[in-house]
């Protein structure tokens, strides 16, 4: 919470990308437990019972869903302090045996969902004189690994991790952070098996929700860091494994 010019304490508002499950679901609760409201946004979710958190259903790589984030989310709650987007595709595959459709998903999911909202939300950070925004990559695109062919993941989080670098020195004069958070395989969904893949990883374990979000809360908090790639990959990306 912050408070304002005329001692109103005020409380800060996150947008988050999709938030109805995995990953996205844990930075609501994080953000909810440090006082902020939030404006969660999913493909498919229905109305919050929360009244500090509003709930917008839509493709996020549709301009539309952008606009309806800003108009039913942030406009009620009248502020914006961050931004994450967390909404993301991944498909791991031989790089020939791609398909046009695995394309347009994996371009259209990270890199429109990630240009549509961004762009507003830096419209309204860049007149209020603040804000901040995180965006969540993925390790693989940095570190690939021999056994696990990720070449789309890499073309969409690649471009992910060096616009964050862009943004962060573009808006830095304008009081804007600009970060990203880079995880390895997360246990996201507990039904799957994740058997054997931890002898990918240094620290010898699958990661955690909990992993991530605290993260970004570091993030949120870490006034004097932008342009930030951190992973959290359990070493991976310190070396050869
Ligand atoms: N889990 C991992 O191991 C891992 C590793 C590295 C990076 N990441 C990255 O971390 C982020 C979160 O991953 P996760 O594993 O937590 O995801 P997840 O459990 O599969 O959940 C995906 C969320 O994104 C929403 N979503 C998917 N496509 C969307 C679209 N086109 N428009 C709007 N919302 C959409 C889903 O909404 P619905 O539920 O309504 O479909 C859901 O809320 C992603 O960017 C992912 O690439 C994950």
């Amino acid at each position: 919470m912050s408070e304002s010019a005329t001692g109103v304490i005020d409380e800060k508002v996150v947008i988050i990308t999709g938030a109805s499950h995995g990953i996205g679901a844990g930075l609501v609760a994080a953000y909810r437990d440090a006082g902020f409201k939030v404006v969660a946004s999913a493909l498919s979710v229905g109305p919050s019972t929360d009244p500090n958190v509003v709930n917008v259903a839509g493709d996020i790589s549709d301009s539309k869903t952008a606009d309806l984030i800003m108009s039913e989310g942030v406009d009620r709650f009248g502020r914006l302090d961050t931004l994450v987007n967390n909404a993301g595709a991944y498909i791991s595959k031989p790089f020939t045996q791609y398909t046009r459709a695995d394309f347009d998903l994996m371009l259209s999911t990270n890199l429109a969902g990630f240009f549509h909202i961004t762009q507003r939300a830096l419209r309204v950070m860049e007149a209020q004189g603040w804000g901040h925004i995180v965006t969540i990559t993925a390790t693989v695109a940095e570190q690939p690994v021999k056994g696990v062919p990720a070449a789309l993941a890499s073309l969409a989080k690649g471009g992910l991790n060096s616009v964050t670098k862009a943004l962060a020195i573009e808006y830095a004069s304008r009081g804007i952070r600009v970060n990203a958070v880079s995880p390895t395989i997360i246990r996201t969904h507990p039904e799957a098996s994740y058997a054997g893949l931890e002898a990918q990883i240094p620290l010898g374990r699958i990661g955690e929700i909990e992993d991530v979000t605290s993260a970004v809360m570091y993030l949120e908090s870490a006034r004097y860091v932008t342009g930030e790639i951190s992973h959290v990959d359990g070493g991976q990306s310190a070396g050869h494994w």
